[in-house]
């Protein structure tokens, strides 16, 4: 059994591994599919308003999905669980954001999480018309200094 420091300092690389912390919600009964699970939809739909609030900050302005790959499904999620979706910037293109977007789910009387989806989300910066932009320079930034207290 590890000592309380390395587990300490093993939970604070397994949350950095996730990424940021995005949206946290509670999974409702009008989420369910007909089995009474979670449906799949509205966990993806978590996760492309999780990675488009990012994919805002980093462009600083409008984005739209343009691919979201490699869905994995690992576990299904239950009504009353509270979701965690993390993302982690994986690429900066000339208009286009990667990242990583994995859920978490804690049933609603336990202390501990499981994750339970993962996939990647591409977004692309877009003008009025909707069609790409280039990113602003260094935007991989936006996204470190998003807790800092305006000026
Ligand atoms: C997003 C959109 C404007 C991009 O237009 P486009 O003509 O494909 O643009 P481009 O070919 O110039 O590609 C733009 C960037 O997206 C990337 N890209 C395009 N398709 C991609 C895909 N399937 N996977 C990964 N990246 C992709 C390109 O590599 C490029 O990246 P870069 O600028 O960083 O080098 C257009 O595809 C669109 O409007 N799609 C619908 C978006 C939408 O409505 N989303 C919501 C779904 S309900």
């Amino acid at each position: 059994m590890p000592d309380l420091a390395t587990r300490a300092k093993e939970l604070v690389n397994q949350l950095e591994e996730r990424g940021t912390l995005a949206i946290r919600t509670i999974a409702m009964p009008a989420d369910t599919n007909p089995s009474g699970d979670i449906f799949g939809g509205w966990l993806l739909a978590q996760m492309d308003l999780a990675a488009g609030n990012l994919a805002g900050q980093i462009a600083r302005g409008r984005c739209a999905t343009v691919a979201i790959d490699g869905i994995q499904f690992v576990r299904p999620v239950h009504v009353g669980d509270e979701v965690s979706i993390y993302a982690k910037l994986e690429k900066i293109g000339r208009s286009s954001i990667t990242m990583n977007i994995q859920a978490w789910a804690r049933p609603r009387n336990e202390a501990s999480a499981e994750n339970v989806i993962n996939s990647k989300f591409v977004f692309v910066a877009i003008d009025e018309e909707g069609k790409p932009r280039p990113l602003p320079e260094n935007a991989e930034t936006n996204m470190v200094y998003r807790r800092l207290p305006k000026d």
